[in-house]
Parts: structure tokens; sequence; C-alpha cells
């Protein structure tokens, strides 16, 4: 039943935590005595539109009404498919309503989907590989409104890219270099992050308004500022920002989050890869033993990489232009600082950014006191008057981590709708945090901060200053002792209790085998690994800006429902609601958490999916044991398993085409239009 996971590239599942830092440290030791000893060693990108009363309802219907009523899924469950089209459960209606090279402008012409258009006409359409996404109510005053389910802005991610979808005949690579610098900037301009307005008809459904003056691409080349702690340091300074205050764009943004301000959140998760690196560059900068080369290894930048697409190998026509070279960060330059090259470009990618959708000529900040990681979404806690304003950040990559920061301002409802200014009082200052999950199912947060003495007392890397530690964010995790998880991808926080989810989409049999499972991650089974992935939740055990531990537990483990329920189907999941590697985790406003997939171990048996559920409280299953074996190799360990989920509380409600991943989610604020993002269907075909 269990695809070998597709060994092609896949950026999603680069891993490069090295550190000796054991994903299993205190854990393991808790359970040690009780294990037995091993034995061995697109076509196109789309955002779809459902309509109908959404899945979720109240008893009576009311979708305003007050959290403590009981809510039931009132939808018959879609069945698992590999059929190549769209399925969405009985009674509901699907449409597209934005699609790869879709025009954002009065003037600019249909897209042709043959690679006519040039590539600088991507600044005005829709990017591919549509991801997370954020919808925002627009008032007649030009403004949020919170409340508007007829007119709103849409802010959506385009991850990546399918290459060969874009050209006429594919890209065009002679012996290693791009020869046709207008494809490369053609894809270029399809990464980045779109924003457009959507107006509800008169027939009830929601379309784009072409020509409205919110529309807008920030591309890679967008102008953005960088923010807090690591803004103006040595780490940040390029040949286009010398003094270290300013980047350009933002790349391979993933999920989202939107701000208690009305703010928009995007996430740059796999741009490391998109650097090219000389071999011989590690002996440049002082050799393996230099902390700029360790930094560059702990987050995969190796040299002789030679770059997604090879961008940095295009010549552009404009010698002024430096839009191709920035992305070889090769030292070449004399100065001591890398203001007279790209060395440090990396350095200023992989942050959280803040975008205002009401204002199209602001320009995005980079917020670096949330740490460099492959971010994923940023999703806060419930906002409390006079108490600091938490974000929840997973770091996805294999064996990478869990994160929280917490604001030093204390919120003010006040600041709603102040846009950026507001972001500047946040999000520029507070504590950055890596979670440690402990096996009797309590957790904490280790404060990644000069005053923590794991971090100064660690002989792998000296921390030079706080601005040091939000660049090399995974260097200090390290340090503090987080542990290593399976590739955490999006957050979310549940709107009836503040309890935060954290998908954990799968990991590899090299990152996660037998004798290197936890409480958290306490699966390696089949050929090794985690490789339908599992979804934990958490309670904070104090107030929200104090709490520095926590409670957990795992909600769902994903399974074929055929696999065995001692070692794998922990969940007990049925053929109504078994799904492989979560990935979107969204609760809509009334409680209902969405569930998406972007799964390559079950597809055999159907395409990747979305899931409604209503799931319970940390702690509301218990402690299970789980034996795992991988050939000659097994090992018992305790975790925290939720509830198992019942045929009331969790239900298939979508399944996608052939190929694609379902990503991104987002609802008018009525629930009566949802928006759903199918990421590059039919890429392989
Ligand atoms: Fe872009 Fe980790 O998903
Ligand atoms: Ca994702
Ligand atoms: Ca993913």
């Amino acid at each position: 039943m269990i695809d070998q996971r597709n060994t092609s590239f896949e950026a999603d599942d680069i891993g490069c935590n090295n550190s000796a830092n054991t994903a299993f440290d205190s854990v393991l030791k808790t359970f040690l005595s009780r294990r037995g000893m091993l034995k061995g060693g697109v076509g196109t990108a789309a955002t779809l539109l459902l309509g109908g009363a959404l899945a979720a309802c109240e008893s009576d219907d009311d979708v305003a009404a007050p959290p403590p009523r009981t809510l039931e899924l009132n939808f018959s469950p879609v069945a698992k498919s590999v059929a190549d089209v769209l399925t969405v459960a009985s009674g509901y209606t699907a449409s597209v309503l934005y699609s790869l090279g879709d025009p954002l402008a009065a003037g600019v012409s249909n897209y042709m989907n043959n690679g006519g258009e040039g590539g600088t006409s991507f600044m005005q359409r829709s990017g591919d590989h549509h991801d997370g996404m954020e919808y925002f109510g627009l008032g007649a005053n030009g403004r949020l409104d919170a409340n508007s389910s007829t007119r709103g802005l849409i802010c959506i991610n385009h991850e990546n890219i399918t290459q060969i979808f874009l050209h006429a005949a594919g890209p065009t690579t002679v012996a290693g270099v791009r020869t046709v610098p207008d494809e490369v900037v053609k894809e270029i301009n399809a990464h980045g992050v779109a924003i457009y307005e959507v107006a509800r008809g008169t027939n009830g459904a929601m379309s784009l308004v072409r020509d409205s003056a919110f529309n807008r691409r920030i591309t890679p080349n967008t102008a953005v500022d960088l923010a807090g702690p690591a803004a103006g340091s040595a780490f940040l300074r390029t040949l286009n920002s010398p003094t270290g205050a300013a980047s350009r764009g933002t790349i391979n943004n993933c999920a989202t989050g939107h701000t208690p301000w009305g703010t928009f959140l995007t996430c740059e998760e796999n741009w490391a890869g998109y650097f090219r690196r000389a071999a011989g560059d590690d002996a440049t900068r002082g050799g393996s033993t230099a902390r700029a080369v360790k930094a560059l290894q702990r987050y995969g930048i190796a040299q002789g990489a030679s770059g997604n697409y090879g961008w940095a190998t295009a010549t552009s026509t404009d010698p002024a232009d430096r839009s191709f070279r920035r992305w070889d960060a090769t030292q070449s330059g004399a100065s001591a600082d890398g203001s007279d090259d790209f060395r440090n470009e990396p350095n200023t990618f992989g942050y959280v950014v803040e975008i205002d959708p009401f204002n199209a000529a602001s320009v995005p900040r980079k917020r670096t006191a949330l740490g460099r990681l492959a971010h994923e979404a940023a999703a806060y806690g419930t906002p409390v008057q006079g108490q600091p304003i938490t974000f929840y950040m997973g770091d996805d990559s294999r064996g990478e981590y869990v994160y929280k920061f917490v604001s030093a301002a204390s919120w003010s409802a006040a600041d709603a709708g102040n846009g950026l200014a507001a972001g500047d009082k946040y999000l520029n200052a507070g504590t950055l945090y890596a979670a440690r999950f402990n096996g009797d199912g309590s957790g904490e947060w280790l404060p990644l901060t000069l005053a923590n003495t794991a971090l100064t007392g660690n002989t792998n890397y000296a921390f030079a200053d706080l601005a040091d530690i939000c660049v090399n964010t995974r260097l200090a995790a390290d340090a503090a002792g987080a542990t290593k998880m399976d590739r955490p991808e999006w957050t979310a926080v549940h709107p009836r209790n503040g309890e935060v989810y954290v998908t954990l989409t799968n990991n590899s049999a090299a990152i996660r085998p037998v004798d290197k499972v936890d409480a958290a991650n306490p699966r390696s089974y089949g050929a090794g690994g985690n490789v339908n992935g599992h979804i934990l939740r958490l309670k904070e055990t104090g107030g929200l800006g104090s709490a520095t531990t926590f409670r957990w537990d795992i909600y769902l483990f994903g399974s074929p429902a055929a696999a065995a329920a001692a070692t794998v189907n922990l969940s007990g999941l049925t053929d109504a609601n078994d799904f492989s590697s979560p990935d979107g985790i969204w609760f809509d406003s009334q409680g209902v958490c969405w569930i998406q997939t972007d799964d390559s171990a079950y597809t055999s048996v159907t395409n990747c999916m979305m899931l409604a559920a209503l799931p319970g409280t940390v702690g509301d299953g218990g402690a299970r044991q789980v034996t795992n074996t991988v050939g000659a190799a097994t090992g018992t360990i305790t975790t925290q398993v939720g509830a198992t989920p019942t045929a009331n509380n969790l239900r298939r409600f979508l399944v996608g085409p052939k190929g694609c991943e379902i990503t991104g989610i987002a609802t008018t604020p009525d629930l009566k239009t949802m928006f759903v993002n199918i990421q590059h269907p039919g890429e392989n075909t």
C-alpha cells in the first residue's frame, strides 16, 4: 500500500541538520530502559473557489454563533481517487478563480499557455505554484473590513515553477549555461507573491477584479527592506545594499500568516537551493572551520552547488543588471564585509516577510527577529490586550525545529489597521525560542539569546551578537538543544482553545532510523523513516508571553487505513479519512480544522487531498507504546497519542487531480466561499 518515496529532486525534502544535537536526547533517556536493544544497526497552478454552505455547520446553521455550541461535520466523505479530476463533497461546487499566467492589470493579454509571453509580462500576471494564501476583507474606504465577504484582497504565494511549462520548448541550456535571458527573467518573475482583488457578483460567485489598483506582484526583484536585529549588520551587506539595510524581493514563498493588525506574512522556505557557489569557495572563506562556511553548510549551500535552474549562468544585455549574478554566492570581491559581491546574498533570504496589502506602494519588510529558516507558516496565538504577541513557526527540512517568537511589545488593540508601523512595533524586537519535546508529554521553549549559556557555551559556533542568532538561527537552536522533528510544515492555532498545531509531513530513513525515533517523532517503519507524517499539537502551560513550558500530544498519524494498527495506523484511520503527508493545516473561524496533503507515499491509492476535522484537546488520548521494526532493527518507544478520530470528526472533503499538492486555504468571513490552491497538477505528466 505504501509507495516508495519519489527519489527525484524535491526541494521540500532538503535536510542538512548535521548538528551533534541529538533528536532524542532527553526523550530517549526517559524511555531507554523500556526499549528493546536494537538488533541492527503543472501545467498550471490554480486557486479554486468552493461554494456552498461550508463543510462544518453549527447544528442550527447559524455560522455566527458563539463558541460553546457543538460543531458537526455534515457532508459525505469523498472517496480516495487517482482520477485526474478534482472532486469535492456532494452538494458543493468548485470553479477556477486564478491560474498561472492570468492577467492582473487592465490591458494585459490573456495567458496563451504556449510559452509565448515575455518574461517581464509576469510582473503583471499570476505566478506559478500557488501556495499559502490569506483573504482580507476590503472596505469601501480601501482599508481592512474584517467582515466583508463581498469584496476582498487575496494575498497568495507563488512558491516555485514547473519550468517545462513556462517556455515554448522548455528551458534553453547550452553546456550548462542559460543562453536565453528572457527565459530566466520569466522564471524569476513567476516566483514571489501576488495580491489581487476579488468581488462577489450578482450570481454570488467571486471573481478576480483585473483592473483593481490593489493588484500587485512582488517578485524576487522587488525592493524590500530588512528590519529587526540583523538589519544593517555585516551579515547582510551585499553589492546591492552595502549598508545591509535592504535587499531585493522574496523567493520560494511557501505558507503564510497574517497579523492581528491586518498585514500579510509570507514565509521564505527553500531559498537556499537557488544559489550557485563555486567549487573552492570554502577555502576562499577560510576553510571548513570558518564561521561563514559552517553557516552556509548548516543551510545546505554547499560549495559546488549549481543553483536551481542555473539563473546565475545567464548574462543580461544590461551590464548594470545584477538580477542574474546575485544568485552566485561565491566570494569574489576584495572587501572584508561582502559589500562588493554577493557572498552574503543567501543571508538576505529565509525570513518571514511582512506586506501591507492595502498599500500597493509599500515596501515589504523582512522581519529578521523571527529567525532565518526554511520558514513555513507564521501563526499567531490569540492576542490578549496587554500581553505579548506570539507567533508559532516551523522550519521545513528533515530534522529541523519548531519555533516561537514572543514580541517585546505588549498588544494594544488600538494598533489594528496600523500596517507596517505596527509590524515595526511587534516584529522587530522580542525573544525567539526553539522547542524541546520531552517524552512524558511536557515540553520547553529554549530561548535563542546570548543570555542562554547553552548558546554562549557551545563549541561549534561562537555567536557574535543577536544579529548572528537571527541569521544563523539553526545553529542557535542546535546549541540550545531543540528536538529534531519530522519536517515541520504549517502551524495553526485553534480559535476556541488556543492550542497550537504543527504538521510534520514525513521524514527519511536516514534522519529517522529506528534507533533515532523519539516520543514526538515516534515512527520508523516499512523501508524506514516516517513515511506518512503526523500532526502534533501543544498547549502552553503559562500565559501567552510568559510560557516557557507546554504539554503536547500527537493529534493524528497519517497512514493508509490498511496499515497495521499497532505500528503505523496509530490513529485508527479508515477509508473515509486516511491520508499521508499532512502539510497545510488551518482553522476556520468556527474551529473546523482543515488538513491538506503534499504526498508522494500513498499516491498509488489516492491523489493529494483536503480533510475537515473537529479535534479535541491536548491529552484527550493517552500514552501509547509503539514498536518500530525496519529490517533487523527494532525498538519500542512511548509516545502521547490524541483520542482516536471518529467518522464524525474527521472526513475527507476534497481530492485533487493527479500530480498536485493541495495547499493554501482561506474563506470569506461568512464561510460561504472557500479558496483552495491546487499546486503543480500534472507536473510530471
Ligand atoms: Fe513548501 Fe514545506 O512546503
Ligand atoms: Ca508546504
Ligand atoms: Ca510540502
